[in-house]
């Protein structure tokens, strides 16, 4: 039974023990936590396997980390997980399972759900990507006019498009020539028009991912896109379909656009948008690096879910980073979140975790619908280092509100130009010593003084010149960004983002709060292409409404 706990999370007594504690803490700087014990980097990184987990930045100590402990217990956690690897419908707002993890199942596993074990049909439609990619790949498959393709435009938006496009840029060492891949989802028309100028109709491969295949922007794009193609063909136009793969969870809905079933990869309900990139929709991700180390990236998946299922508390990454962040949003205050990778590859990791956690943790009810007393889910934003340093690292720094940061470093590269890599190493490790470490007045002032300026002048731009330090971070690293510590990677946040979830008690795999602004863009899309205003809307809107009306059209 999934019943309401009879006390919310915020007023049991693991709670009250967290925010007493904390304003002890909140006394204490990291520096002396160091000084006060030579061991604290050992007793406060955790591994799994290669992928080491660095807490001793975060102002943990180990009454914390015990009092963190009991609240997860509090809250249930290690039940909610096994009811959520076992899938069970936790997902209760949508009666559904949320059984990602059994994506990364290997074959020889089973997992019945709903009376059916899902494990020969996920393994089912891998084999069908697998022959898909090798058709495309070898020249198999071509376009209408018998082209082998050369460009795919992928199509789609939210998690039909942040996972895949994400990991195609990251995995980019790991990419078979031959194709090149575009990702389209913004309905802005700039985005589709700027792929199609650069490929070739003949030669294109367009894949259209939506797990309900109703989305505006998706379907908006795709239906430019099939338009583009039947011009660009000419005498082969009535082959369009022949350039087009469609991938969902509601498989009928694609042969409505004209697609056939054959070029149709499918997936389940109980897969959350946000958690899809290791089904059908990480189809441009096989596509680009071939399907074998599509199949390392799943295994790296599944090697965290392993560790997350087994690995006792104490040792539990997902878990310990979980409740390290519950710590700092709830207990410290601090409700925004970095992240910082250390690595090209992942500029778009940041994007990607503004869905998986803002759109997952991102609620003001429980799972039972009622109002929550407590923060939850943080703000986050980040960009790769170093380029943020010489952005928005003043802020990390200097501002008065602390933002605790993620650092995400492989140490090693995929690229022979190991000065660079150094550098970007050596940020990053300064980056974190300085944040947490600072630099004191006295400090700043004696190192003018002896760079030679006045006594007067070092006393007046110490102030500006002095770090407080003391700001919490967490460092991950990585042998490299390979496929499987990259899988590993992203499920340790998809599970993070789970236990954060559990301890406020919240049902982080729905997302009714994208709904509202959808709803009000039909009428505001009607009114802005007919004759006249015929909905209510407040008068900035309807103000807003007759001056677009009025805009020249290009
Ligand atoms: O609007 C939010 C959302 O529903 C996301 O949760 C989802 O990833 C995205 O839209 C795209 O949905 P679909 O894959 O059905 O096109």
């Amino acid at each position: 039974m999934m019943e309401p706990p009879a006390l919310p999370i915020d007023q049991t007594a693991a709670w009250r023990a967290l925010a007493s504690h904390a304003s002890a803490v909140r006394q204490r700087h990291l520096r002396d936590l160091f000084a006060a014990d030579a061991r604290r980097f050992e007793r406060f990184s955790f591994r799994c396997g290669e992928l080491l987990l660095d807490l001793s930045r975060q102002r943990l100590e180990d009454e914390t980390l015990r009092l963190l402990l009991d609240l997860a217990g509090e809250a249930d956690l290690p039940r909610w997980r096994d009811r959520m690897l076992a899938g069970e419908k936790i997902n209760l707002t949508e009666n559904r399972a949320a059984l990602h993890t059994a994506l990364r199942l290997p074959e020889n596993r089973s997992l019945v759900v709903d009376g059916e074990d899902v494990v020969p049909a996920v393994h089912r439609e891998l084999h069908r990507m697998a022959v898909m990619v090798d058709a495309i790949r070898s020249g198999n498959w071509t376009g209408a006019t018998g082209e082998r393709f050369r460009h795919v435009i992928a199509i789609g938006i939210g998690g039909s498009d942040l996972g895949p496009r994400m990991a195609v840029e990251a995995l980019a060492p790991y990419r078979e020539p031959g194709l090149d891949i575009h990702f389209v989802s913004n309905v802005d028309g700039a985005d589709i028009a700027r792929a199609t100028a650069q490929c070739d109709a003949a030669a294109t491969l367009v894949i259209v991912a939506s797990k309900t295949f109703t989305t505006q922007e998706t379907m908006t794009n795709a239906a430019t896109a099939r338009d583009w193609l039947r011009g660009a063909l000419g005498g082969a136009a009535a082959g369009w379909a022949r350039h087009f793969i469609g991938i969902s969870a509601n498989p009928q809905v694609p042969g409505g656009f004209g697609i056939p079933p054959e070029r149709v990869l499918v997936f389940w309900d109980w897969v959350g948008g946000r958690y899809s990139l290791w089904s059908a929709i990480g189809l441009p991700i096989a596509l680009g690096i071939g399907m074998p180390r599509f199949r390392d990236l799943l295994a790296g998946g599944h090697a965290m879910d392993e560790h997350f299922a087994t690995a006792p508390a104490a040792e539990n990454l997902p878990l310990l980073m979980g409740l390290a962040g519950i710590w700092n949003v709830n207990f410290l205050g601090h409700d925004t979140l970095a992240v910082l990778p250390y690595d090209q590859g992942l500029s778009r990791l940041a994007a990607y975790l503004q869905q998986a956690d803002m759109e997952s943790n991102g609620k003001g009810v429980d799972r039972w619908g009622r109002p929550l007393g407590y923060a939850t889910g943080p703000v986050v934003f980040g960009e790769p280092g170093t380029n943020g340093q010489h952005a928005f690292y003043q802020l990390l720094h200097q501002g008065p509100r602390p933002v605790p940061a993620d650092f995400i470093v492989p140490l090693g590269s995929h690229y022979k130009l190991d000065r660079h890599h150094d550098i970007l190493l050596a940020n990053a490790l300064a980056q974190a010593e300085a944040l947490m470490c600072g630099r004191s007045r006295e400090q700043a002032e004696a190192e003018m003084l002896a760079a030679g300026k006045s006594p007067a002048e070092a006393a007046a731009l110490a102030p500006h010149r002095a770090f407080g330090g003391n700001r919490p971070s967490t460092t991950i690293l990585l042998p490299r960004l390979d496929p499987f510590h990259f899988g590993m990677l992203i499920a340790l946040y998809e599970h993070r983002i789970f236990v954060q979830g559990c301890i406020w008690g919240i049902n982080s795999f729905d997302q009714w709060g994208v709904e509202l602004g959808k709803q009000l863009a039909g009428p505001i899309l009607e009114e802005l292409t007919g004759a006249d205003i015929r909905h209510h809307h407040d008068a900035a809107t309807a103000a807003l409404i007759a001056l677009a009306k009025g805009r020249s059209r290009s």
